[in-house]
């Protein structure tokens, strides 16, 4: 990859719970090429949310950034002020939340919601701000007339189409998509993806896309990292990550999702449970659950290595072979 969007280096976020210090994301490392869809999977609690919050900065107490660095075309954003941090959201990143669609202010009509983050960001007139906001609508395929209406008078899936118009509304280089679809229907779903899709290829924005859900990402995805318990496991291009992959974690959610082609088969999936993050084992994070785990599993401190031009894995059974 030439000249990555951002790059995340070591990043590491703590919380403080009365039972102690939980690292919820542990040294992870990666790259998001411009235009590219990158997907972060794995079960739920492995870090995916928190990761894309520090992208933006949004971490409160008792979460905080203890480590790495967030380059946005080569700047380290965790060097901006907070001032420099609030031009750039939006603008640069945004970012469509884990069940935003619940979170449109059922008291404003979508007008005064949109022309809020237009004008809040622009130097807009009110008037420009609503001409915006109508061209936002029918970018993904709602009547401008419906720019008075409240959010409870629109579907599940137009209400998310409508928080994807807002994250589109200052035609950031990056949108982050933490689970945009789960609370939908699989058909609508299905429609959203092949939109935001359409939009990508439209504006050449690059895309951080979050969901549990591999086997819908596999096919929206370029390549897709794999997290477990804080850390980053394994990246491959999405074409290969489930067919073939390197790490056990990985193996084991391949045959956690059902192939939407193809002869149906048996599903085995994971046996055991995610890891208590207060209670980090030395060695490899997920030796209890692995059937290939070996002696040498239990003592070593296993990092993501690069093991072909497009394929990392920190699984040492397979970076020492
Ligand atoms: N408010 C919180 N207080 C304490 N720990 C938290 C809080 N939110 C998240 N965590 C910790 O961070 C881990 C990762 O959470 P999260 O990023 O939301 O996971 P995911 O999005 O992958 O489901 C959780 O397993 C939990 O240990
Ligand atoms: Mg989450």
């Amino acid at each position: 990859m030439t000249d990555p969007q951002l790059s995340i280096r070591n990043l590491c976020v703590d919380y403080i719970t009365d039972a102690g210090d939980v690292r919820a994301v542990n040294n992870v490392s990666f790259d998001i090429g411009k235009g590219e869809v990158f997907g972060l999977a794995g079960e739920s609690g492995c870090g995916k949310s928190t990761v894309a919050m520090s992208l933006m900065r949004l971490h409160k107490p008792p979460a905080f950034i203890s480590g790495g660095e967030v380059l946005f075309n080569g700047e380290d954003i965790m060097k901006y002020s907070d001032e420099h941090m609030s031009r750039f959201r939006w603008k640069e990143v945004s970012m469509v939340f884990q069940s935003a669609m619940n979170a449109l202010n059922p008291v404003l009509t979508m007008e005064e919601q949109f022309c809020d983050v237009i004008m809040r960001h622009t130097n807009m007139t009110r008037e420009q701000a609503v001409r915006r906001a109508e061209g936002l609508l029918e970018i993904v395929d709602i009547h401008a007339s419906r720019l008075r209406d409240f959010p409870h008078q629109f579907s599940g899936g137009m209400r998310q189409r409508l928080v994807i118009a807002i994250a589109l509304a200052l035609n950031p280089k990056m949108i982050i998509m933490d689970e945009p679809t789960t609370a939908l229907d699989v058909v609508v779903q299905r429609e959203i993806l092949q939109k935001i899709h359409a939009l990508k290829e439209e504006f050449g924005f690059s895309i951080l896309f979050i969901t549990h859900d591999l086997s819908l990402m596999v096919e929206f995805t370029d390549r897709i990292g794999i997290m477990y318990a804080g850390q980053l496991i394994e990246v491959a291009p999405a074409k290969e990550i489930l067919k073939n992959p390197y790490h056990p974690y990985t193996e084991g959610l391949a045959s956690s999702f059902p192939p939407l082609t193809g002869p149906k088969t048996r599903l085995t999936g994971i046996p055991g449970n995610p890891l208590n993050l207060l209670e980090i084992p030395q060695g490899c994070r997920f030796q209890a659950r692995c059937g290939k785990a070996k002696d040498s599993c239990f003592n070593v401190a296993n990092t993501l290595t690069q093991v072909e031009s497009n394929r990392f894995t920190n699984c040492h059974l397979f970076t020492n072979k």
